[in-house]
């Protein structure tokens, strides 16, 4: 499968979208270990660093993650969590020409920022499959954020993917090249060992997609495989005529839940940026109709891609409603635990599950009950569920 090299070029659209998606998740991910009274240490690795920035001096995952970290330091009230505990931040980036243009944009950051005194920088210039073997045994039982921004497929593979899934405390956004898979199938499948039900899937579909949920569905069989309530969340990214695609992987419900905040806050269905190549494409359509001169967008063009992301948002939330009522219909009684994890599993926000509960409330003839008495509302979401159901829903009749 053909290697490209992404910072010799700009980063393109889709690019940028999962390093916000990264830099996102890193903002839910940081103040859970500083504010955490369990945890005293953590590490963010970032094992495909890239040197830093791209030709334009675009902001990359290394970069962004400083700039993420130094923000937090920034607010006075978490000084002393910094202080406190050991943060330390592993760049690892295999070509040696990468790795120097990396350090020096390290250092420039260091120069004169405080942060620098309270984290621990490391920078590698390893091959992934020396380093991973190598630190993930150390670390593996402390809070770690891996971000696995390889180029093709080949370190998703079974045995580091398993070595994921078995460490207790580490969240991780692991990078595919989903349509490669696709369309070397027999490559992907000794490269990846994808079960049979992927193999059959990827052969019957003709939505390109869906490839890449696909190939999630089976690494998620895997990963319950070694722990049944693993979380599996998968966002595709479409450029041009290509797609890849992130996973993100926890054994926490709550790191689900915040990942999926911060694909819902870049995504209009929380689970692509189909709704970015559409609106993209529409541009085009319509530049092309431009004389020169004239604006970007007519006005139309925005009314248009308002519906564009109207459209996919209610496609969507349909595929929820639908599940959730099967779901209630299939059992006369249910709670809020059930329904939260069906809502992550799904790729939803609680918020979602609340307010379709609700507009359910009286065409399903539901009712909810906490403590033996009837509540308003549903109560789907981390805080009320944490400890065990805390609201029965009922279906009546
Ligand atoms: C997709 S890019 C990563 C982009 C980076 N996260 C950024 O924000 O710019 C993949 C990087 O991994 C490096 N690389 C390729 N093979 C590698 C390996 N086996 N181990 C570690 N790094 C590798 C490449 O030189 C390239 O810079």
């Amino acid at each position: 499968m053909p290697q490209i090299d992404h910072h010799k070029d700009a980063y393109r659209p889709a690019t940028i979208t999962k390093l916000e998606l990264f830099e996102n998740y890193l903002r839910e991910w940081l103040p859970v270990f500083l504010k955490s009274s369990y945890y005293k240490e953590a590490n963010i690795v970032d094992f495909f660093s890239g040197p830093g920035e791209d030709n334009l001096g675009k902001p990359g995952s290394p970069l962004r993650t400083l700039q993420t970290v130094k923000e937090f330091y920034d607010v006075s009230s978490l000084q002393d969590d910094f202080k406190q505990k050991r943060l330390n931040i592993i760049f690892n980036e295999a070509s040696r020409k990468k790795c120097e243009q990396l350090k020096e944009a390290i250092k420039k950051f260091r120069d004169g920022n405080e942060i620098s005194d309270y984290i621990n920088i490391h920078i590698e210039n390893k091959k992934f499959e020396d380093l991973f073997p190598e630190i993930n045994p150390v670390i593996q039982e402390q809070f770690n954020l891996y971000f696995i921004d390889q180029s093709g497929l080949e370190h998703a593979n079974q045995e580091t993917f398993s070595e994921l899934c078995r460490n207790k405390r580490t969240d991780f956004l692991l990078f595919l090249a989903a349509s490669a898979a696709n369309r070397f199938k027999d490559v992907a499948q000794k490269v990846l060992n994808l079960d049979d039900v992927t193999m059959n899937e990827l052969e019957s579909n003709s939505d390109f997609y869906q490839v890449h949920e696909i190939l999630t569905n089976g690494f998620r069989r895997r990963a319950k495989e070694i722990s049944p309530d693993f979380y599996i969340v998968p966002f595709s990214l479409k450029q041009v005529s290509n797609l890849y695609g992130v996973i993100f992987g926890s054994h926490n419900i709550l790191g689900a839940d915040k990942f999926l905040s911060s694909a819902w806050s870049i995504s209009t269905d929380g689970s692509s940026n189909l709704d970015q190549d559409m609106i993209e494409k529409m541009k085009k359509k319509s530049e092309k109709q431009l004389s020169p001169g004239q604006s970007q967008l007519f006005a139309v063009d925005k009314l248009r891609a308002e519906q564009i992301k109207g459209e996919i948002y209610s496609a969507k939330i349909n595929q929820l409603e639908n599940k959730i009522e099967y779901y209630i219909q299939s059992s006369s009684t249910t709670n809020n635990l059930e329904v939260y994890k069906l809502t992550i599993n799904s790729g939803f926000l609680p918020k979602h599950a609340n307010e379709l509960l609700l507009s359910l409330k009286n065409d399903c003839n539901l009712e909810f009950m906490k403590d033996g008495k009837k509540t308003r509302s549903p109560g789907i979401g981390y805080k009320q569920t944490k400890d065990g159901p805390t609201v029965e829903i009922i279906k009546n009749g």
